[in-house]
């Protein structure tokens, strides 16, 4: 009796430690994403001052500025990220990075961003859009 209760408890903790894990790879992965392809230019602080930024006309985001950020629509972010700056009537310089990174680790970044700038998650058609 008591054997068929424990191996069920084992399997269960087994699966919530795994669960855990899990999630803090993905977010450890996510940072990394952001610190190999994103802080040349949106910077180490994420601020948008980034050693490759002297030289070009507009300036990266602040991705820490939550005015700024908290304007813009998660699926404006989105597509910024994977067509490029052009796609959202931005500078040319913010690259596309649909063929680099897949879907998910776009959708993974937003969500990153959106504890970089504290400001949450904002869904379309709210207020702010278009102004
Ligand atoms: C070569 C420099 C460069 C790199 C690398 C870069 N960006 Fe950008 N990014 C820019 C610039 C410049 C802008 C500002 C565009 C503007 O305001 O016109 C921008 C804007 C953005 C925006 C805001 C778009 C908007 O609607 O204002 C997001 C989100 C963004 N970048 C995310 C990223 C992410 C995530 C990465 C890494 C995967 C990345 N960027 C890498 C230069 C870069």
């Amino acid at each position: 009796m008591f054997k068929k209760v424990r191996i069920p408890l084992k399997l269960s903790l087994a699966a919530f430690f795994l669960a855990g894990t899990t999630y803090a790879f993905q977010n450890e992965a996510t940072v990394k994403l952001y610190n190999t392809y994103c802080v040349q230019c949106h910077g180490l602080n994420r601020n948008g001052k980034g050693v490759n930024t002297h030289d070009i006309a507009v300036q990266p985001r602040d991705h820490t500025d939550p005015k700024g950020m908290g304007d813009m629509p998660d699926d404006e972010l989105t597509k910024a990220i994977t067509e490029g700056g052009l796609s959202v009537n931005k500078s040319v310089i913010m690259p596309r990075w649909g063929l680099t990174l897949s879907t998910d680790q776009v959708k993974d970044l937003v969500s990153y961003l959106r504890v970089v700038c504290k400001c949450g998650p904002k869904k379309e058609g709210s207020t702010n859009v278009g102004n």
